[in-house]
């Protein structure tokens, strides 16, 4: 008879009932791969449980609670005991990993975090481990998959971003309050962990900027497809003026980027560097037997060592103005030398028009440009001039465009 592993389950909802069954299925399996066999020996959630009790029957524990208090707290304990933890908590990670990591490193066990980013898709382990090596330049993804069901729903039907949000909540892919979601946050988090990841220097979820999909409207779909771009919320980071840029907006992509093509509720994440050229990795980005799965593989990685998240090697400055292409969405009168001034004060900036679409709207025109790469905040300048001019019919509006080359 093998060993029994003894495991401890933190929270039994969406991902951990998933995690509960799955384990129980996959046992035997597990056995030949470690030699040991894995068995819940505990459950915590709010109406069952005593935490201490769990800790002291466990070789590991899988902290599936989410938020931060008390997940902190019990992780940290867990990691002073000497027990492995495998968490799939993205905002826990990204407000207090330098804490825990260290905290692993000092009692010589292993913190695995595979399910927090891009659900099942195995991001965490290719830049920890496939990718040690290389010297990434960038990470570009679309890692929340509600926000990406709405943006494809909305590009594919022509559905308003309410139409659209109704329809993943229906669906299961948005939870009932949505924020977290809509809103970037949720995206943010898990750039700040691919960003620690990436190069190899801390990064808090409070110097993620973001940004969500809540003021996106079908028209900005409409005129995308004209231009041939794909509307995304995408995360973005990399290394800028010797510093780095971590960032979570919606963004025009052309149609040959490798995450123009990723439509509903999938996740994908491209890694760029000079000595890799560009990866790409994509598949179901949440779900609770998705995630559970990605949960009981870094259960599995647990059981046979070791593995812990290097310290960081250096501090990097977080850079915020960076250089955009940018999509310029515009309602003006109809009439003539509009373009031009439009145009003079883009030049002023040092802004060049990539390409342009006008439709008549009877008194009205509206034009969308495309608008080459330039400092962000002499962009705005722009915009922000160009807003005070007397024929435009309503605030002008900015995304941001990302061009197709790589590293
Ligand atoms: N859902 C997904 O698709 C997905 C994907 C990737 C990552 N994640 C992450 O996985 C984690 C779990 O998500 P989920 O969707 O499974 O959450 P969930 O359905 O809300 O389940 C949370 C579980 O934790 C328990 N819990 C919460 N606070 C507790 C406390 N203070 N003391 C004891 N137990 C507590 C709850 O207990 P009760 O049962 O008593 O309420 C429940 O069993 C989160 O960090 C989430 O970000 C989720």
């Amino acid at each position: 008879m093998p060993e029994t592993f003894r495991v401890g389950l933190l929270g039994r909802g969406t991902v951990g009932s998933a995690f509960a069954r799955l384990l129980e299925e996959r046992a035997d399996a597990i056995v030949p791969v470690t030699g040991l066999r894995p068995a819940l020996s505990g459950v915590l959630t709010r109406s069952q449980g005593d935490f201490e009790e769990i800790l002291e029957g466990s070789d590991l524990i899988v902290e599936l609670m989410g938020g931060l208090d008390p997940a902190r707290d019990y992780v940290l304990r867990a990691m002073r005991a000497g027990r492995h933890v495998v968490s799939a908590n993205k905002q826990l990670l990204a407000a207090h990993g330098e804490e825990l990591w260290a905290t692993a490193r000092e009692h010589g066990v292993q913190l695995r975090f595979e399910g927090a980013v891009a659900g099942v898709v195995p991001v965490i382990r290719v830049l920890q481990e496939s990718l040690a090596a290389a010297r990434v330049e960038r990470v570009h993804g679309i890692v929340n998959g509600t926000t990406n069901y709405i943006l494809s729903e909305m590009a594919r039907a022509g559905l308003s971003y309410e139409e659209a949000l109704g329809q993943a909540q229906q669906l299961g892919y948005a939870e009932a309050d949505p924020t977290e979601d809509v809103t970037g946050k949720d995206a943010a988090a898990k750039m700040a962990i691919l960003a620690r990841l990436a190069f190899s220097t801390p990064v808090h979820l409070d110097q993620v900027v973001y940004e969500g999909i809540e003021h996106l409207t079908s028209d900005d779909l409409a005129y995308a497809k004209e231009l041939g771009l794909a509307l995304k919320l995408i995360g973005t980071a990399e290394r800028v003026d010797g510093g780095i840029s971590v960032r979570v907006h919606p963004a025009f992509l052309y149609a040959a980027h490798p995450l123009a093509s990723v439509d509903g509720p999938f996740n994908a994440v491209t890694v760029e560097s000079e000595d890799i050229t560009e990866i790409t990795l994509s598949g179901p980005g949440a779900g609770g037997p998705q995630t559970a799965s990605a949960v009981l593989g870094d259960v599995i990685s647990a059981m046979i060592p070791p593995a812990t998240t290097p310290e960081t090697t250096q501090t990097l400055a977080v850079v915020e103005d960076v250089v955009s292409a940018f999509y310029l969405h515009m309602e003006v009168a109809d009439r003539p030398g509009v373009l031009a001034q439009i145009a003079e004060i883009l030049g002023m900036q040092g802004a060049s028009i990539k390409s342009v679409v006008q439709r008549g709207l009877g008194d009205n025109a509206r034009l969308v440009m495309v608008i080459h790469p330039l400092l962000e905040s002499r962009f705005y300048a722009a915009v922000r001039l160009i807003g005070q001019l007397e024929f435009m019919r309503a605030p002008p509006r900015a995304i941001r465009v990302i061009d197709e080359e790589f590293v």
